[in-house]
C-alpha cells in the first residue's frame, strides 16, 4: 500500500543520506591514496568504498526487512546473484558513477531501489556532493529535494512546455564500460546521428540542441524525470543502474522503455529492468516521443 511504501520511503532515505557520508568521506580518501582496482577492464572501476557502501546498506536493509530481497552491484560480481521473483527486493548501486567519484566530479550517487512482482515500486537516488534527492513511490509521484529547500514534485516546469521538436532536444549519452572496438563504433554512429549529421538526425536536416555525458545512468533518470534532459539511452547498463531511477522517471511522467524487442509501454518489469538496453525520454507529444524512440532503437 501506499502507506507501506511511505515507510519503506523515509527509511531508506534516511539510509541513503548515510551512505551519502561515506560516500563523501570515501571520494576525498581515494583521490589522496588512489585505491582503485580494475574490474574487467581499465575503466571499470571499483574502490572499497562501493563494496562498504553496499555492506553498509545491505546489513541495514536486511535488520529492517529481514524478508526482503536483495541484489547489489558489488554483491552480484562477488557471486550473490538471487533470482528475480515476486518477494519485495531492493535493488542497489552503493556508488553509481564509480568513475566520477574517484575523480571529485560532484555527479555521483547512491540508487536505491524496490521492486516488487518483478517492477520497481519505489526509488530513491541521493547525490551527496551536491545535497540532491530524487524519490518516487508507484502511484505517489516523484520529487527533488535539493539541498535545505523543501521537496519539489517532479518535473519542476508546471506544466513542462512541450518539446516542439526532437531537433532541440538536448540528449543523455553514456559511453559505459565496454569499449571493445564494436561498441564503441555503434555507439559513436548512434552519437553522430544524434548530434552530428544532419542528413540522418533525430530529425531529417536537423541535429539535436547537444549531447551530454555526465557518467552516472542514475543520475541521468533524475535529470530525465526532472525536465533538465530531453532523453537518454544506453547499452550496457544493469538493474541497479535504473531501477530507481527508472520509478522516478514514470512517476514524474516520462516513457521508460527497453531494447528493440521489449514493447513500448512503460512497462519496466524483469525484461526490461535486466535487458541491459533502455531509454528514457521525456514525452513530448506521441509522434515526436515515436521519432525519440525509433532514433534510439535502430
Ligand atoms: C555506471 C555509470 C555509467 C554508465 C554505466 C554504469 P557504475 O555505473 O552509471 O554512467 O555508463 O553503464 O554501469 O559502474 O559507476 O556504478
Amino acid at each position: 500500500t501506499q502507506d507501506e511504501l511511505q515507510s519503506i520511503l523515509a527509511f531508506t532515505v534516511a539510509l541513503a543520506r548515510s551512505a551519502g557520508e561515506l560516500i563523501l568521506e570515501g571520494s576525498a580518501k581515494i583521490r589522496s591514496s588512489g585505491a582503485v582496482d580494475e574490474k574487467k577492464n581499465s575503466v571499470d572501476l571499483v574502490t572499497e568504498y562501493d563494496v562498504a557502501v553496499e555492506r553498509l546498506v545491505k546489513s541495514k536493509l536486511s535488520e529492517k526487512y529481514p524478508d526482503f530481497k536483495f541484489i547489489g552491484e558489488e554483491s552480484f560480481a562477488a557471486g550473490s546473484r538471487p533470482e528475480m521473483t515476486d518477494e519485495p527486493t531492493f535493488c542497489v548501486d552503493p556508488i553509481d558513477g564509480t568513475t566520477n567519484f574517484i575523480h571529485g566530479f560532484p555527479h555521483s550517487c547512491i540508487s536505491l531501489g524496490l521492486i516488487s512482482f518483478k517492477r520497481p515500486v519505489l526509488g530513491v537516488i541521493y547525490n551527496p556532493f551536491l545535497e540532491q534527492l530524487y524519490t518516487a513511490t508507484k502511484g505517489g509521484g516523484a520529487f527533488l529535494a535539493q539541498g535545505m529547500r523543501a521537496p519539489a514534485r517532479l518535473p519542476l516546469a508546471d506544466p513542462p512546455r512541450p518539446l516542439p521538436s526532437l531537433s532541440q532536444a538536448l540528449i543523455g549519452i553514456e559511453w559505459g564500460s565496454d569499449r571493445s572496438l564494436e561498441m564503441v563504433e555503434k555507439k559513436g554512429e548512434s552519437f553522430k546521428r544524434l548530434a552530428g549529421d544532419p542528413s540522418t538526425g533525430v530529425v531529417k536536416g536537423k541535429m539535436a540542441h547537444s549531447l551530454r555525458s555526465l557518467g552516472s545512468a542514475a543520475l541521468n533518470y533524475g535529470l530525465v524525470a526532472q525536465g533538465g534532459m530531453d532523453f537518454y539511452w544506453e547499452i550496457g547498463t544493469w538493474p541497479w543502474d535504473i531501477c530507481a531511477g527508472a520509478i522516478i522517471a514514470q512517476e514524474a511522467g516520462c516513457l521508460v522503455a527497453g531494447s528493440r524487442d521489449a514493447p513500448l509501454d512503460n512497462d519496466v518489469n524483469e525484461g526490461v529492468l535486466w535487458g541491459r538496453k533502455h531509454m528514457v525520454i521525456r514525452k513530448i507529444g506521441d509522434s515526436e516521443t515515436e521519432k525519440g524512440v525509433d532514433a534510439q532503437r535502430r
